[in-house]
């Protein structure tokens, strides 16, 4: 879980970069980000919806604004994919020697996925995934010891 964060705020780091350096850019990294972007969100995205967020419910069920908080996340998760198909369209254009036709537009395009995405992983970092995985950890130890003397202190 906290391996995908790493991967994301990588990836902000390097369009953060590319924003900076507006109306110039590196093709090639242009090209790099723009390969990864989507699939590392998707990846990403589809192991927190499958395995991190039902972890995190099982563990915080009496609380209310829990599922609140999931179903937000995962309209976000939706809605930062759709953002990265538009930019890695426009960034790999800009990768095969498109011109950069309105530096400003782009900037801010950058600029409002990387903060989005940025406030996205803290959040999940900070709320969901220290409750998630202990629920994970419970749960594995709980598997390990099953046939055993249960004697974990969990089960
Ligand atoms: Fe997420």
């Amino acid at each position: 879980m906290r391996t995908a964060h790493q991967t994301k705020l990588r990836l902000c780091e390097t369009l953060e970069h590319i924003a900076d350096g507006l109306p110039a850019v590196d093709r090639l990294q242009c090209l790099q980000v723009a390969s990864e972007l989507t699939p590392v969100l998707r990846d990403c995205h589809r192991y927190e919806e499958d395995v991190v967020f039902p972890a995190f419910l099982r563990g915080r069920a009496e609380h209310p604004s829990s599922a609140a908080s999931i179903r937000r996340l995962r309209v976000e998760h939706v809605e930062d994919e759709c953002a990265a198909q538009d930019l890695t369209e426009l960034l790999l254009t800009i990768g095969h020697g498109g011109a950069v036709e309105n530096p400003e537009a782009l900037g801010f395009m950058l600029r409002a996925f990387f903060h989005a995405l940025r406030r996205h992983v803290a959040f999940e970092h900070e709320h969901i995934v220290p409750f998630a995985a202990e629920v994970l950890e419970e749960e594995a130890c709980c598997e390990a010891c099953a046939g055993g003397d249960g004697n974990c202190g969990n089960c």
